[in-house]
């Protein structure tokens, strides 16, 4: 997830302009900075900076003036570290095409091989870069730049948004198209804007023109005109906006938590997108070897916290699809436990930071001791990232909310294709239907959304809890790491006490805790565990808790004996974690709410944790 800004008007200092409004598009990532115009000389002015957009501003005190126009960038890494090679905006070799660019081309190695035959060479490790070479190309073959900025973009795959500056264009016009990822027109006194989203614009304008999919956006500073991808031109209406600055950064929620809360079905079906292609799952960035994970005969799991229970289902996954023994660790307790080290055991950390001390130092004992460790990521870059041998991207963008959210339902999902992918490779795969694995993974994006249809029921019953001392989570196989994972939520951003349990092992001496003034979160949603669950929710019923049930929709069995049922979509059980987990983070997030806490900066906690 990035930042960009295109801008065409009469501003005195254009580039300082944009470059001011990309500060308040840092919340989508901030790893390095970038910003073009055409210099009063007719050339292309383009200045870049790892880090934040504050040493950009810095560097473009002095540019220059008399322009038009001009293009920004803050970058989240998705391909390529935060270098400045690897920032944006990216040209061509002559230097005349500039690009900013939000999401991530799909076909870019095509692409990229395409153009390499042709002649053209790349200097960065983005995907973006693709782009001016591809324009360069179109424009051999059209009449003009829109034409060939149009046909560039039908052969670009995947959910993006980008914007264009020519330095040889005779109309001096600013280029967008928006396919599937934000971008919205400000319409200024003399000029427009167009960005990634209101917050860097809500200052100047409330006239604004939503961009919808696959349209473009061509102006000369005096209008504006919108196309479809063949050209025809479509008629918008500007809408008013009435957000402030800060509900604009967080698209309007209250809270960073629950915007990335939201963001969750766009970044499921971004991920089986990205990783599904003709019946076979696709790590492209994988540098570990297939000949090497067909021998490996032991997997470690380690992680801290929320990344430890996608570490937790990553075992039950990989012991379900493939003949390789699987153990979680903690990383804290990582060298104390002294797992069986050495060259056919393969270490997979997960990490949404890429920065966890504990995590890191577990990569560095690994790898003392022989193993090879794969790490799953969301920061491109980081720390872990680049001491593992190899790594595997999350793709859940920038994420704010201390409490983590779409980093934890990005990382169970990419473990499992992981897990797959294994049984893939190592021919373990002859008994499962792939088929219906695959319909189920491409609609994990859908039930989450089914998930936010039910809020009501979810902040009735949080507004009915939230003065509750203490709770238990309970839930068995696949979800025993869902019930962990609930009651951190709830822990971290409420304060409630909280504790998850594998449903079983209540008898075995938390159950004493019960009674009428104990909440007890249970999870039944359909699946080979659902009988035993139930008889752990009558235990539990029995002794007079307060039991709120997560069940599969049309459940009445589950309802009969709980207080409140909150029904979930049904889906095959392995996945059943990523949609469940959903209600108790929105279960968290109101109880939290009606407490009246600091929902994205919860006490004592930091978003990543440096020290051991
Ligand atoms: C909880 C949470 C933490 C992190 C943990 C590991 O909501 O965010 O428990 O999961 O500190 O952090 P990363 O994933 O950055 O290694």
């Amino acid at each position: 997830m990035c930042g960009i800004i295109g801008y065409i008007g009469k501003e005195k200092k254009p580039l300082q302009f944009i470059v001011k409004g990309l500060e308040s598009l840092e919340y989508r990532g901030y790893d390095s900075a970038g910003a073009a115009c055409i210099d009063p000389k007719g050339n292309l002015f383009i200045k870049k900076v790892k880090g934040r957009v504050k040493l950009l501003e810095d560097l473009i005190k002095k540019t220059p003036q008399k322009t038009n126009l001009g293009i920004a960038h803050t970058r989240w890494a998705t391909h390529g570290e935060p270098t400045v090679i690897n920032a944006h905006p990216h040209v061509n070799a002559d230097n005349d095409i500039a690009v900013v660019h939000n999401g991530i081309i799909e076909n870019h190695f095509t692409l990229k091989n395409e153009l390499i035959k042709k002649g053209y060479s790349f200097v960065s490790q983005t995907d973006t870069e693709v782009i001016p070479h591809l324009i360069e190309e179109e424009l051999k073959h059209s009449l003009t730049y829109q034409e060939a900025f149009n046909n560039a973009v039908k052969k670009l795959e995947g959910s993006f948004s980008l914007v264009v500056i020519f330095k040889n264009d005779p109309k001096k016009r600013i280029y967008a198209a928006k396919m599937d990822s934000p971008l919205v027109v400000g319409i200024l006194k003399e000029g427009f804007y167009i960005a990634s989203d209101i917050s860097s614009m809500v200052q100047h304008t409330k006239n604004v023109i939503y961009l919808k999919e696959k349209q473009i956006f061509i102006s000369d500073g005096i209008s504006v005109n919108i196309y479809d991808l063949d050209g025809n031109e479509v008629h918008v209406k500007p809408e008013k906006i009435t957000w402030n600055v800060e509900k604009a950064e967080k698209k309007g929620f209250e809270t960073f938590m629950l915007k990335e809360i939201h963001e969750q079905p766009e970044i499921l079906k971004k991920i089986a997108r990205m990783r599904l292609k003709n019946k076979k799952i696709i790590f492209e960035e994988l540098s570990l070897s297939k000949a090497y994970l067909k021998r490996v005969k032991r997997i470690y799991l380690t992680a801290c916290g929320t990344a430890y229970h996608a570490c937790f289902l990553g075992k039950y996954y990989i012991e379900e699809f493939t003949g390789i023994p699987a153990e979680v660790i903690l990383s804290s307790e990582f060298r104390y436990t002294r797992p069986k080290l050495g060259k056919d055991k393969l270490v997979i950390c997960i990490s949404q930071s890429g920065e966890t001390a504990d995590t890191l130092a577990s990569i560095r004992e690994a790898k003392k001791y022989g193993s090879k460790v794969l790490s799953l990521c969301n920061v491109v870059g980081s720390t872990i990232a680049r001491e593992s041998e190899g790594v595997i991207y999350t793709h859940a963008g920038i994420e704010i909310g201390v409490a983590s959210t779409k980093a934890y339902t990005s990382q169970v999902m990419t473990i499992f294709l992981l897990a797959l992918y294994l049984s893939e490779i190592r021919g373990e795969d002859k008994d499962l239907n792939k088929n219906l694995i695959f319909k189920e993974i491409r609609a994990v994006g859908d039930k989450i959304s089914q998930v936010f249809d039910n809020v009501k029921e979810i902040k009735k019953g949080a507004k009915k809890y939230f003065s509750y001392q203490g709770a238990f989570y309970l839930g068995r196989h696949f979800n025993y790491p869902t019930a962990l994972e609930g009651a951190l939520k709830n822990k971290e951003i409420s304060y409630m006490h909280a504790e998850g349990y594998a449903a079983g092992e209540m008898k075995h001496g938390p159950i004493a805790l019960i009674d009428n003034n104990f909440l007890v979160f249970c999870i039944a949603t359909k699946g080979q565990v659902y009988e035993k669950m139930i008889s752990n929710i009558q235990e539990v019923h029995a002794r007079k808790g307060l039991i709120i049930s997560l069940a599969t929709q049309g459940d009445e069995k589950v309802k009969r004996i709980s207080d409140t049922v909150i029904y979930m979509p049904y889906i095959v059980e392995e996945l059943s974690p990523i949609i469940n987990i959903i209600a108790f983070q929105l279960m968290a997030y109101y109880i939290a709410q009606n407490k009246g806490c600091d929902i994205d900066k919860p006490r004592n906690l930091a978003k990543s944790v440096t020290v051991e």
